[in-house]
């Protein structure tokens, strides 16, 4: 009998997220345990938006809006709803997360019966880009687990008013084409595809690195004229060069998960109206930080690292710019030339 290793195809076959934490952590203590149950109820979320989302021209209720506002003042969506119950209802009698706070929530939820045990709090945005969802193209899910730090916490969430240096881990899935679930708990990024026939999340790419630089740039270009100076330059100078491609999708998780593959760099940056832009640190902008880090990439509000923002309230808003460290370069290079042109007396337009 021949005793050979298992080919690469059948051994990937079967590293399912579970398995495949407790290897990231190195480690079978009981936080990587407890860390690999949180990211597999993560994951059990992400099956059931998806399911739901297969079927969303066919069930009742699923397309369309709820008739109310967010705290954000925007439309909810029916989904919204559903993806945000999803979440919370993961997590009861888990023993794991002890609150949520989530973009569709004025104030975080508490899972009393969690709190002695599980001093996780996990931030989403359950349901990103919901526009997409009554025509049919992609949405995805943002979340971010931070540790929960002292005895006392308070019913607002002010614990969680720090940067986002204080993540443990990351991450998104991706209702595309396919289901994907891209994490980082601090030890690279590792991307899993969902098989439909099986129920799980298979992993398809481990220690994802985005590229140096590229040719895709994604922001919505609808905006131009209620942009500042600097990002107009930017887009200017892009216009005039060879090789550069628009890519837009109207849903961060999308136009980021490109991003993240091919290179480039996606913006949402400040307007006339307001000047914070559209995303929000705490569950949109900060945890895709703390991931495109963990790819080799940077994050940046086109003046600051966003990992070192200071949010000052739950919902607070701040520009972006993320993606390949040179990409974003280019475009920070362009607002500092902005800030040291108005220190300077006017020159003339070249
Ligand atoms: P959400 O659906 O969670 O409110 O997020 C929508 C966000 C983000 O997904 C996307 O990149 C952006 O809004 C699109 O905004 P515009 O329509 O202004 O381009
Ligand atoms: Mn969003
Ligand atoms: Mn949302």
């Amino acid at each position: 009998m021949v005793n050979s290793a298992p080919s690469q195809s059948s051994e990937g076959d079967c590293i399912t997220l579970s398995r495949y934490v407790l290897h990231d952590l190195k480690s079978f203590s009981q936080p990587a345990q407890d860390l690999s149950a949180l990211m597999n109820r993560i994951a059990l979320a992400g099956k059931l938006i998806s399911r739901r989302l297969s079927r969303a021209g066919i069930l009742e209720g699923v397309l369309g809006f709820t008739g109310e506002t967010n705290v954000q003042g925007e439309s909810v969506k029916r989904m919204d709803v559903y993806a945000n119950d999803i979440f919370i209802s993961v997590f009861k009698e888990s023993g794991l997360v002890c609150r949520l706070a989530s973009e569709e929530m004025d104030q975080p939820y508490y899972i009393p019966e969690n709190c002695p045990i599980g001093r996780y709090t996990l931030l989403m945005d359950p349901i990103d880009g919901s526009s997409n969802i009554d025509t049919n193209l992609n949405v995805g899910s943002i979340f971010s687990i931070r540790q929960q730090q002292g005895e006392q916490i308070d019913g607002e969430g002010n614990d969680l008013l720090q940067d986002g240096h204080q993540q443990i881990g990351a991450g998104y899935i991706l209702y595309g084409a396919s289901t994907m679930l891209v994490y980082s708990l601090g030890n690279g990024v590792h991307s899993f595809t969902l098989d439909p026939s099986l129920g799980e999340f298979i992993l398809a790419e481990e220690n994802v690195k985005i590229p140096e630089s590229g040719s895709i740039y994604s922001l919505n270009e609808g905006n131009f004229w209620q942009w500042e100076d600097s990002i107009r330059e930017y887009v200017r100078y892009v216009h005039r060069q060879d090789g550069y491609s628009a890519r837009y999708g109207g849903a961060l998780v999308g136009d980021f998960h490109r991003i993240l593959q091919q290179g480039g760099v996606f913006l949402y940056p400040g307007t006339v109206n307001k000047p914070e832009g559209k995303l929000r640190l705490l569950y949109e902008t900060v945890p895709l930080a703390f991931l495109v880090e963990q790819a080799g990439g940077k994050a940046s509000t086109g003046t600051q690292r966003l990992m070192d923002v200071v949010p000052d309230r739950l919902h607070a808003r701040a520009p972006l710019v993320i993606g390949s460290p040179r990409s974003v370069e280019l475009v920070e290079s362009f607002h500092q030339q902005s800030t040291s042109q108005s220190q300077q007396p006017a020159m003339a337009d070249q």
